[in-house]
């Protein structure tokens, strides 16, 4: 089974086009491995618990299960009017989450890692998080936030991260964790020397949240609460894929194995840290005010078209920037001008020839090339590399282009040339738009069903004959 997750959600805000970014990915691989026969559980969420939401509640004056109810339940019709396959949507406050947390907690501690003592640091709210010292800019500003950290001095309970320092650098180099360069980022964290890591807040500071199940003066710390939901809600564990931005890749990459560890559970298959979406060069944000909503670009441009854009326009793992001029841009020039144009150009010439039922003899220069073709693009899904798969698709369009310009069907006579031709060109749009499914789902099930297929196909020339039903204008010109 394929076991993917996203991050779950702060519910102190609506949700943004970063969120759907991370979820659009879950869900395009969801579909794709559902394509291939796979069975596939798709786990997203809400993260409810913590001081920014307990602070967020307080400021509009609502407790904070009244704000986590609002937004979590913001964020799941979002995905639901969105048409995001997941099969499960968590709350970190539900009831088979909170016992599973209590529960590890407690055998964390009695496995001998976790202990108590006092801390002293920089707490930053946005990131739920003590920051190192180093990393703080100007006025003891988060990197991340921009905003200015609260030193604290406290009792907490630690957890004895520096017992796995071997273990997670091992992790680390087991090529587990991509893209590549984000885990150099990490080695050297480790490299500056790992400090014990402090995993409760006191009860009078932070009360929304699991009690430590040994101490009520205490909370367990909102990430380790959040980091096993993926283990409260996957029907089995280890998880294959853990995709994240890369905000979050040091709880992801750093705290989760360790915890894992100290509990005697697996480490998850892979975890992937895709890049940031910015707002004119600076991070897109809640704190900082600068987002984009997914509901209006959506709106202006179309789910299917924004679907495509935004894992097409950066290589996922990079940072990019979204404007209106960059959206028209790939849909004209690789949605109209080619998937859209290629396929009514050749539905259009089959029905131009009073052939909707096409059996031919299969072109072995087509069928090596569309073989070619679709091992590429599995090969590119299979890396999480989603622009490289695009990317694949936007050549064998411009192939198939060249195809038909190169046989000229409409200046043949020979009834049988006319169909074997007619067979490659419909053999490779039905790939073209199989392997587009999982991205532009919408889109891609009405061009199948112009074509007779109710689902996608990976196998070029299996078919005996294709067939067409009607034309259609999939992305008219902008
Ligand atoms: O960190 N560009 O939640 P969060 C791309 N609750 N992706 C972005 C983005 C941007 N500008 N902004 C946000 C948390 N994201 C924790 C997670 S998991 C156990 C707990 C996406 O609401 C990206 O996936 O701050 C990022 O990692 C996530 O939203 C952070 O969401
Ligand atoms: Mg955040």
């Amino acid at each position: 089974m394929f076991l993917v997750t996203t991050p779950i959600y702060y519910v102190n805000d609506e949700p943004h086009i970063g969120h759907f970014y991370t979820t659009l990915a879950a869900d395009v691989l969801a579909r794709y491995y559902r394509a291939l026969g796979k069975e596939v559980f798709f786990l997203t969420g809400t993260d409810e618990h913590g001081l920014k939401m307990q602070k967020s509640a307080q400021e509009r004056s609502l407790s904070p299960k009244e704000l986590a109810d609002k937004n979590s339940s913001i964020f799941k019709s979002l995905w639901d009017e969105l048409g995001i396959s997941y099969t499960r949507f968590i709350r970190t406050t539900e009831k088979d989450h909170i016992e599973l947390v209590k529960e590890v907690f407690l055998k964390c501690k009695e496995n001998g890692f976790i202990y108590k003592g006092e801390y002293s640091g920089w707490y930053c709210v946005g990131c739920e998080e003590f920051k190192p010292e180093s990393e703080l800019l100007e006025g003891n500003a988060c990197p991340i936030h921009l905003k200015p950290c609260e030193y604290i001095t406290e009792p907490t309970y630690f957890f004895k991260l520096t017992a796995f320092g071997d273990f997670i650098k091992d992790f680390l180099k087991s090529g587990a964790v991509m893209p590549a360069g984000r885990v150099n980022e990490i080695l050297s964290f480790i490299q500056e020397g790992l400090k014990d890591l402090s995993v409760t807040r006191p009860r009078s500071r932070v009360s929304w949240g699991i009690p430590v199940p040994f101490d009520k003066e205490h909370t367990i710390y909102v990430w380790f609460d959040a980091l096993f939901n993926y283990v409260s809600g996957l029907p089995s564990w280890p998880a294959s894929l853990h995709l994240v931005g890369k905000d979050i890749l040091r709880f992801h990459a750093l705290y989760w194995p360790a915890f894992l560890k100290s509990v005697n559970l697996e480490l998850p298959e892979r975890i992937f840290a895709h890049g940031w979406w910015k707002v004119e060069g600076q991070k897109m944000s809640k704190s900082l005010g600068n987002v984009l909503k997914p509901a209006d670009l959506i709106t202006s441009w179309g789910l299917d078209e924004i679907r495509y854009f935004l894992l097409r326009e950066i290589p996922f793992g990079e940072d990019g920037d979204i404007s209106n001029d960059a959206i028209l841009r790939r849909i004209n020039a690789e949605l109209s001008n080619g998937v859209g144009n290629l396929f009514s150009r050749v539905i259009g010439i089959a029905i131009k020839f009073g052939k909707t039922q096409i059996s031919g003899l299969k072109d072995v220069y087509y069928c090596n090339k569309a073989e070619e073709f679709v091992k590429s693009y599995h090969s590119k899904m299979q890396d999480i590399d989603f622009y490289g798969a695009l990317e694949e698709v936007m050549s064998f369009c411009a192939f198939l282009n060249k195809y038909i310009d190169t046989k000229a069907p409409w200046a043949l006579k020979d009834e049988e040339l006319i169909s074997n031709v007619l067979y490659a060109l419909l053999d490779g749009v039905s790939l073209v738009c199989s392997c587009l499914e999982p991205f532009m789902p919408n889109k891609m099930q009405k061009a199948l069903s112009a074509i007779g297929l109710s689902a996608p196909i990976f196998s070029p020339c299996a078919k005996q004959s294709h067939r067409v039903f009607n034309q259609l204008t999939l992305f008219p010109r902008r």
